[in-house]
């Protein structure tokens, strides 16, 4: 009883207190509403600073649409940064006057819908407009947009493929880095923020469980928002606008005549010639954020985990096996022979040798291992991704186990890339490309998936001994980067 009338109480207490502001208060109530209303026109109201406007509080200022560029023309098929994009109602806006000085549309982006053979998925209106400046208010709106600062990455694709080590950091974010990289020698800043608008949450992450935490590693404060975020911007009816966009699409990549050739997206982004060390800025973020040491040029003087050593280390060769994997094994007396031709080049004082397998050990050893291999040898496989966080140098190579004629580029590109020398070995005979040449078009033989890949150990071995005494001269891969990426033939 008495604890129900103390409640009682309480809301008199608010409507005495009301009755007494209302009475009292030096502004009528009815005139701080007026003031609220026509706050425009008001003097001594200071506007509230727009969001398009960070820099410059000033809403009063006419409304104008900065055109839409690609700065330093960072664009390939697939992988187009832009400056100042729009997006309204889930459609992304292109402001300009020269629409000519674009690419076409479906070299940008595509309807994001499963790529299937025969199924051109084309861009429509609904996915991307070029609007001249004179018709973005109508189309846009009156209000100034909503502002995206720094730099946000949008992958405009399904989940078909992304959920994979390879597909995400060999080609999404490689390819990405690679155009990104035509702005600059170095500094340029990390992105802000990846964008999934067509894939569900988690849905972007890999088997293997690597995509995420190395994102974390490399950058992180960076956010990754999936569909139900770009629903939000749809909902709000008003105009968004990117300071600086990066739109990946795989099946704009794959419309360019490179790409159907090597059966790679990011084939096309080989036609640009970055710096020959874009990527090192990934690397070494990696290794600092993750290993806690780095840059690389400091590794040379520490062992595994990190402390100094008194001598120069040896290098080290690591085989990805793929022995316990339910595909592509090799031939398990060529496996052994193999171990033990490796196990021999230890014995001699040539290198250390790590067989890992990579699958059920924590991130963080299989980036140290990564990171401090000079050689890696492994079956054609996602493995051989882990490449893409060993330095490059005069001795890197990656050694990839096909059975006999059979070739696939995924290996081979990240390793052009990256400035290491990439051999395929088919059982006894080793095929390798100089500057400006490589593998004529795929090839899938019989068996390529299969449990019998034969690799005659010895041959193997021979490519590591030539590796690890090379000086530089001759086969120095990094070179590569600054030639076109084309077809000589086998
Ligand atoms: C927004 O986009 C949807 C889907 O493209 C379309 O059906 C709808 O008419 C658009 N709404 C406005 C206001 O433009
Ligand atoms: C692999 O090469 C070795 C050495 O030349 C040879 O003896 C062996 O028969 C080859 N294996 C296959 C399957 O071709
Ligand atoms: C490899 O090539 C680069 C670029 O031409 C050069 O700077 C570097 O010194 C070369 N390395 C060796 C060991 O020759």
């Amino acid at each position: 009883m008495f604890r129900s009338r103390r409640y009682q109480a309480i809301p008199l207490v608010f409507f005495a207190g009301f009755v007494f502001l209302v009475t009292f208060y030096p502004y009528p109530l009815a005139r701080t509403t007026f003031l609220l209303a026509s706050s425009l026109q008001s003097e001594c109201y200071s506007p509230i600073p727009i969001a398009s406007e960070h820099n410059n509080a000033n809403a009063n200022a006419a409304l104008s649409y900065k055109s839409t560029t690609i700065p330093d023309g960072a664009h390939a098929n697939g992988f187009t940064i832009f400056d100042n994009l729009y997006l309204r109602n889930g459609t992304l806006f292109v402001v300009t006057a020269n629409v000519e000085a674009f690419p076409a549309k479906e070299a940008i982006l595509s309807a994001p819908l499963d790529m299937a053979a025969g199924r051109e998925n084309l861009p429509t209106n609904e996915h991307m407009q070029f609007i001249d400046p004179r018709e973005a208010k109508g189309l846009l709106g009156s209000q100034p947009p909503l502002y995206i600062d720094d730099l946000t990455v949008i992958v405009y694709d399904t989940d078909q493929f992304v959920g994979h080590y390879y597909h995400w950091w060999g080609e999404l974010v490689l390819g990405f880095w690679r155009v990104y990289s035509m702005l600059g020698e170095s500094d340029l800043a990390f992105p802000t923020r990846f964008m999934l608008p067509f894939i569900d949450q988690g849905r972007w992450r890999d088997d293997a469980g690597v995509n995420g935490p190395l994102l974390r590693a490399i950058h992180p404060s960076l956010s990754v928002e999936t569909l139900d975020q770009w629903k939000d911007f749809i909902k709000l009816d008003r105009t968004v606008v990117f300071n600086r966009v990066a739109i990946i699409n795989r099946q704009a990549g794959h419309r360019h005549p490179l790409a159907r050739k090597y059966s790679k997206m990011i084939a096309p982004t080989m036609e640009l010639e970055p710096s020959s060390n874009f990527w090192a800025p990934l690397q070494k973020a990696l290794a600092r954020n993750l290993l806690g040491y780095g840059p690389f040029s400091e590794m040379s003087s520490k062992n595994l985990k990190g402390k100094n050593l008194k001598s120069k280390p040896k290098p080290i060769v690591t085989y990805v096996s793929r022995q316990t994997a339910k595909q592509r094994r090799l031939m398990p007396k060529d496996h052994q022979d193999l171990v033990r031709g490796l196990l021999q080049l230890e014995k001699e004082g040539l290198c250390q040798v790590l067989i890992p397998e990579m699958e059920r050990m924590p991130i963080k050893e299989q980036v140290e291992i990564a990171s401090r291999s000079t050689i890696m040898v492994g079956v054609h496989g996602n493995g051989l991704t882990h490449q893409l966080w060993m330095p490059s140098s005069p001795q890197s190579a990656v050694i990839e186990i096909f059975i006999p004629q059979g070739y696939l580029f995924d290996y081979e590109i990240l390793s052009r890339n990256m400035g290491h020398q990439h051999y395929a070995i088919w059982n006894d005979t080793v095929v390798t490309y100089p500057i400006g040449t490589t593998h004529k078009g795929t090839n899938k033989p019989p068996g390529f998936q299969g449990n019998n890949i034969p690799v005659h150990g010895p041959t193997v071995i021979d490519v590591i001994r030539q590796r690890l005494s090379a000086k530089g001269a001759g086969d120095n891969n990094s070179r590569m980067m600054k030639h076109k990426w084309v077809q000589a033939g086998a």
